[in-house]
């Protein structure tokens, strides 16, 4: 999804301008790692109070995975911008923490290496047109596959899940483990595949529409191995919620996705009385 994700709404508020054959088979995770989420059962169980406690409305989360070039980022940036909500790419994350290793010369996977990356990765470097390349994709699900690196990346996420940037208040994050592992509790979790064939033509059309040479042979066998990557690591592996909407965008438009995860989204805030 490189070409699909302008770098200026990798962590972006949208507030303002709203109203209020699939491949990798996708595996079902009851996966909840790491710390509790803000607001969990869990994070209530251990005393701890939700993040928004106290704040008034709490934030509206839309939790969106799936593998490379789906069409999620799009989705997420529609989304954020129909419902005025703030958008987090999470994939630039892990794409600016492989930026800085590559930088400095360093083996993505080293995990001392990433993991100071990593902590070292700041909002001002999302939006660096460097990560899109595909140097930068190979070596971002490289550094993801270390449980550090995801580590380092958790409290970022959860924190602009639960307070996004005002005035939003709510927030759409894309990636791999949004509805798994990193927002659990999201209020509306979707999980956007297709087949790798249609994913690696609409990468080839991308990168091509931006002036770069693409075989599609290799595009296509890039998707294969980062998919792989991400389908088999241990941390967090790319997973369907088990309350995730899969939608298979291999024959759908990107308007009917759009308009189909809109009406889920919008009856969603309305059984939950959010506003
Ligand atoms: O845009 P595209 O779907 O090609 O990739 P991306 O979303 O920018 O993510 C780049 C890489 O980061 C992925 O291949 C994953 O290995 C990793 N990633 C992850 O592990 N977890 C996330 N929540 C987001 C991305």
């Amino acid at each position: 999804m490189s070409g699909e994700k302008p770098l200026t709404s990798a962590l972006s508020p949208q507030a303002g301008r709203g109203s209020r054959s699939p491949s990798p088979s996708p595996r079902v995770s009851r996966e909840r790692e790491g710390p509790a989420p803000p607001g969990s059962a869990r994070s209530a169980a251990r005393g701890q109070a939700p993040a928004w406690e106290g704040e008034g409305q709490r934030s509206f989360i839309v939790a969106i995975d799936g593998p490379a070039a789906s069409g999620k980022g799009t989705l997420a940036r529609r989304l954020a911008e129909r419902f005025g909500f703030a958008h987090l790419d999470t994939g630039a994350l892990y794409r600016a923490t492989a930026r800085l290793v590559l930088d400095a010369a360093g083996d993505p996977a080293d995990p001392a290496t990433a993991e100071a990356a990593a902590h070292r990765v700041d909002p001002r470097l999302l939006a660096d047109p460097r990560l899109r390349g595909d140097e930068v994709a190979v070596a971002a699900s490289v550094v993801a596959a270390i449980p550090e690196v995801r580590h380092a990346l958790l409290a970022l996420q959860r924190n602009f899940a639960a307070q996004p940037p005002a005035p939003a208040h709510g927030a759409v994050l894309d990636g791999r483990d949004i509805g798994t592992v990193i927002c659990p509790v999201a209020d509306v979790k979707l999980f956007v595949t297709a087949s790798t064939e249609a994913r690696a033509c609409r990468r080839v059309k991308e990168l091509r529409a931006q002036g770069a040479a693409a075989i599609y042979e290799s595009v296509l066998q890039d998707l294969n191995q980062r998919d792989a990557r991400d389908s088999e690591r241990q941390a967090a592996p790319l997973a369907v919620a088990p309350d995730a909407e899969v939608i298979d965008t291999t024959t759908l438009d990107a308007d009917i996705v759009f308009e189909r995860a809109s009406e889920l989204v919008a009856r969603t805030l309305k059984e939950k009385e959010w506003q």
